[in-house]
Parts: structure tokens; sequence; C-alpha cells
């Protein structure tokens, strides 16, 4: 299958072939001739204005933006939560696409961050001005001062949309954001539903249901829902949680 753009040609595997999620990728041609692109290339892909959104949202019809936010705004609804006060830290923002939906949710101050330069470039340069500010950074590898200088940020509310696991966000990365949340905050985050299953090995599982069991993290609402097509065209299925953060007893 091809899409065709003004700018690049794009062509995806066919889809009788199947590969594991962080091995999915595209041939691109910007007018030189065919490149090879591994999905999780992000640094390349943000690169291409457009091709981001081309191939996960046009073609592989990637939902999890909108769904985690309806989610959220459903949960800011039910707790008479103005929208407008709230401060999000968005974590694994790449181009800017949850914060944009936030933002028509009339969520008043949107902060990303990523851990590639490219992401922040690339938000700029798509969607200026939705984000208030936007950190580069390694949230494994943060010094105090660094994290209490992002945290100062003062967030209500943390959201980390299909970015969590295959390599991007490990477990003490989204750990190190949770801990830049005020208590009371909102948690909204999405993840591939087997990762929340008993016998999985990514460790998200264990950090979640640690997070429950004391009692740091309140479910408000979840559900089960197609992230995107794989390249074999077969659904993705991902849960999308929305929580508070709670005082540790
Ligand atoms: C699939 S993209 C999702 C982008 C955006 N949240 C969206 O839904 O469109 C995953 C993003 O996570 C970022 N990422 C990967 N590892 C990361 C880390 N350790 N810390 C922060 N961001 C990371 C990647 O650079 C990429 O921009």
């Amino acid at each position: 299958m091809a899409a065709e753009r003004s700018a690049f040609r794009l062509a995806l595997p066919e889809p009788t072939a199947s590969y594991e999620q962080d091995a999915e990728y595209c041939v691109v041609d910007t007018g030189s001739g065919w490149v090879e692109h591994r999905f999780h290339d992000y640094d390349r892909l943000y690169t291409i204005p457009g091709l981001y959104e081309k191939l996960f949202y046009e073609i592989l019809q990637c939902q999890s933006p909108p769904v985690v936010c309806d989610l959220l705004a459903a949960q800011l609804r039910a707790q008479d939560v103005d929208p407008s006060s709230l401060r999000v830290l968005d974590v694994g923002a790449g181009n800017g696409i949850v914060a944009e939906e936030l933002k028509a949710r009339g969520v008043g101050k949107v902060v990303g961050v990523d851990i590639i330069p490219e992401a922040r470039e690339a938000a700029e340069r798509d969607r200026p001005g939705t984000y208030a500010d936007y950190h580069v950074v390694d949230l494994t590898a943060l010094g105090t001062d660094r994290a209490a200088a992002i945290a100062s940020g003062g967030f209500d509310a943390l959201t980390c949309v299909a970015a969590l696991g295959f390599g991007d966000i490990p477990p003490e990365a989204f750990r190190a954001a949770f801990d830049m949340v005020a208590d009371d905050g909102f948690v909204a985050f999405t993840l591939r539903d087997d990762f929340l299953t008993e016998g999985d090995t990514s460790g998200f599982a264990g950090l979640i249901s640690s997070l429950l069991d004391s009692g740091e993290l309140e479910e408000l609402d979840s559900t089960v829902y197609r992230h995107r097509l794989a390249t074999s065209r077969d659904p993705l299925l991902y849960r999308a949680v929305v929580a508070r953060k709670r005082r540790r007893a």
C-alpha cells in the first residue's frame, strides 16, 4: 500500500507480513530514493513534516490521543474540575498531538517532555504555541535540580500516550514523571493491554499494581480500545487509564 503527499511518498510492507511492534517499518521517498524507517526511529520520522500523522493517524488509524483525552475530560466533568485550571505534564509528547487534543477540551496549560530534540522541534514546527514549555530530557537520568525545575511547573495532571514500553519510556521514567505531579493530580495513560496482565515482563504491571496497592494511585476509569492497526492490519489493543495520584498512606 502506498500513500502520496506532496513532499514524500510512503509505503508499508504487505499486510501478509507480521512484525512485533518495535520491528515495524515503512519506506519513505522524499525525492532522493526510498529509505527504510523503523516506526521507533522517531527522530527520523519527525523530521519529515506530515509523515507521523500520515503514517499513524491516517493509514494506521491511531485513536489513542482522543480516547485517553475523552476519558480524562469525562472524569474532570464528573469531579467538577474546570479543565482550564489544569496544568498537564505530557510525557513522551512527540510532535504535540496529545497537547492539541487536551487544548481542544479546554485544558489550560500543557508542558511537554520528550527524550529527543527532534520531537520538540517538530512540535514547534507543527503546533506552535501549543506547549507552554517543552523539556528534552531523559527522565531516568535527571539530577535533582533538573527534576525540581521541571516539577516547579506545578503539575496537577500527567499524560503519557502511546509512549510506554517497547524501548520507549521505561517504568522508572514513568515513576519519575509521576513524582512530579501534585497529590490528587490526575494521571492519564495508555499502555498495551497485555503489559498489565500477570506474566508481563515490561515492568509496568508490577509498577501499576504496586501504585494501586500502596494507595498512591486510585483508578477512576479505564477502557480497552484499538490503539491503531499493525502493518499486518490486525488491531493493536491498548488500555487507557485515568486515575488520581493520592498521598502515600
Ligand atoms: C509513539 S510516540 C507518541 C507521541 C505522542 N504521545 C502521541 O501520542 O502522538 C512515543 C514518544 O515517546 C518518546 N520517548 C521514548 N522514550 C522516551 C523516554 N525515555 N523519555 C521521554 N520520551 C520518550 C519518543 O521520542 C516519542 O516521541
